[in-house]
This record gives structure tokens, sequence and C-alpha cells, in this order.
């Protein structure tokens, strides 16, 4: 797991931290250089991509390239859903998530409620961080700044340096990188995780009744559920529900929040987002 992009993991600090706005916060980001020119490619994941594509690739030894990772940003998150997090006990990250096992691969880059005891939550600003879970070894994290003039000057050099070196050794373009096991990505139903959900439910009797049945019938069960009227005016007809469910695979969470997107009572599903955190 890891934050490998300075720019959000700046904005969701300030967002976090600071309740500054996804807006301001940007700005704030451009103007000490941690975004690139167009800060696209970092509030929507694509930078955080490709580096959990090579990442993924140098970790597993498979082919992974960018269009297996599955990849969402963070530039429609809203305050709200940072100050229900704190309540939980929770920290938003943009996290590039890469795991192997049985052969099988999966990589993703979205955010993500981590528990707040994580050693990835406590990462802030524009600082970068890998967490790897290794087989023998257990947990290791390697940080450190991830975006700004001089980092980013010190790993271009870096590269610089290495060109140089393998050309006077003559081994440029020589270096052995056959993948050792064939790609196949993981299914859906073998992805797992916990997930949260902000919804605005209509306020009558029944509506929570109907809403925990089609939890239920997939057989996902609650960790949390919390209640809170919605405060605007003309608003007071709809209950503010937020659920935590325990883990479960992911086509369950894909079907459960289908079913809720296409149920009466449930006027709007507001965000959702996976949940990680606890260390293996
Ligand atoms: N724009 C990138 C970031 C720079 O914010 O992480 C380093 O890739």
């Amino acid at each position: 797991m890891g934050i490998v992009n300075g720019t959000t993991n700046y904005i969701l600090t300030k967002m976090d931290d600071e309740g500054v706005p996804y807006d301001d916060a940007l700005k704030e980001a451009q103007e000490l250089g941690f975004a690139e020119a167009d800060p696209t490619a970092d509030v929507e994941g694509l930078d955080a991509a490709r580096k959990m594509a090579i990442l993924a690739r140098l970790a597993f030894s498979t082919p992974v390239d960018l269009n297996d990772v599955e990849v969402s940003g963070i530039s429609d998150l809203e305050l709200t859903d940072f100050q229900y997090g704190k309540k939980l006990g929770f920290t938003m990250k943009l996290i590039g998530i890469a795991n192997f096992d049985n052969n099988q691969v999966e990589v993703s880059v979205q955010p993500v409620f981590l528990k707040s005891d994580h050693p990835l939550a406590n990462v802030k600003n524009e600082y970068n961080a890998v967490y790897v879970n290794g087989e023998a070894v257990g947990e290791t994290m390697f940080y450190g700044p991830g975006a700004g003039s001089l980092p980013t000057a010190t790993a271009v050099m870096s590269d610089v340096v290495s060109v140089i070196k393998n050309k006077l050794l003559g081994v440029n373009g020589h270096r052995f990188t056959k993948p050792r096991f064939e790609k196949v990505l993981k299914k859906p139903e073998n992805r797992y995780g916990q997930f949260y959900f902000r919804l605005h439910v209509k306020d009558e009797v029944g509506a929570f009744t109907t809403i925990s049945s089609l939890f239920n019938q997939l057989n996902i069960s609650f960790e949390r559920i919390l209640q809170a009227p919605i405060k605007p005016e003309n608003r007071n007809e709809l209950a503010e529900v937020i659920v935590v469910t325990h883990e479960t695979s992911l086509d369950k969470f894909k079907k459960v929040l289908e079913d809720l997107q296409n149920v009466e009572v449930v006027e709007e599903v507001k965000s959702y987002f996976r949940i990680e955190g606890d260390v293996e």
C-alpha cells in the first residue's frame, strides 16, 4: 500500500486537519510547486496509478500495466465525509493498493478511509510512503518527500547518475526485465474490503429496515451505523445515514451499491469509500 502522490496528500492533509476546502488546498499545492503543470494527473489519481503499476511490476514480477489499475481521484471529495471520518477514527488518504496472492494480482488507486492508527495515516503534507507487508519480514515502510523542487531534483540527478554509471559499465539497456509470473487479475469475488457509505434517506417509518434488508440479503454485516438529520432548509424530510460494513467481497459491495441507488427510500448515495487499516 502506498501514498505515492505528494500533491493529493498535501490537499487531503489540509482538508482533514484544517478543514480547508478542496479548491484552496489545490491552489496552495500548485503554488508550492507540488502539482504537475496540469494537475488533472495528480488529482484524478493517474500519476499515482502510473507509480503503482511500476511498483506492482517490480514487487510481484508480473506484467501489470496502467490499464489494469482501477483509478479514482479526489476532485469530488466533500468535507462532510472528512468530518464523519474523524468521528469514526478514520483519516482520508489517496491510497495505491497492490496485492498478489495465489499468483493473482490486484492494483488500484482510490481515496480510502484509513484507520487512524495505521502507519500510513500519519504520513502528512507532500510526504509519500510505501508500506510493504512481506511474508517473512512483516511490516516495513519507506518514507520521504514525494514532491517539491529539491526532492524532484534529487530524483532526477539520481537517474542521471545511474545512466552515466551504467554507460561506463556498458550495461545500459541490458537489465533483465522478463516477468516471472503470467498476469492473472483477481476477480471481484476474491477481493475483500470494508466499506463506508453516506446515504440521504427519506426520513420515514421502515426506511432503516429496507436498507438493512438490502445488506442482509447479501450477507454483509454492519460494523457501525450513524444517523443525523440534514440541516439545510427544505431538506427536513431527509436523514443522513452512515453505514460502515464489516469485510465483504468487492462483488457484493458493487451489488449493494447498485441496490441502494435503485431503492425508493434512498434519495441519493452521496459517497462511498473503501476502508483499510487492520495490520496483518
Ligand atoms: N506531481 C507529483 C506529486 C510529483 O505530486 O507527487 C512527483 O511525481
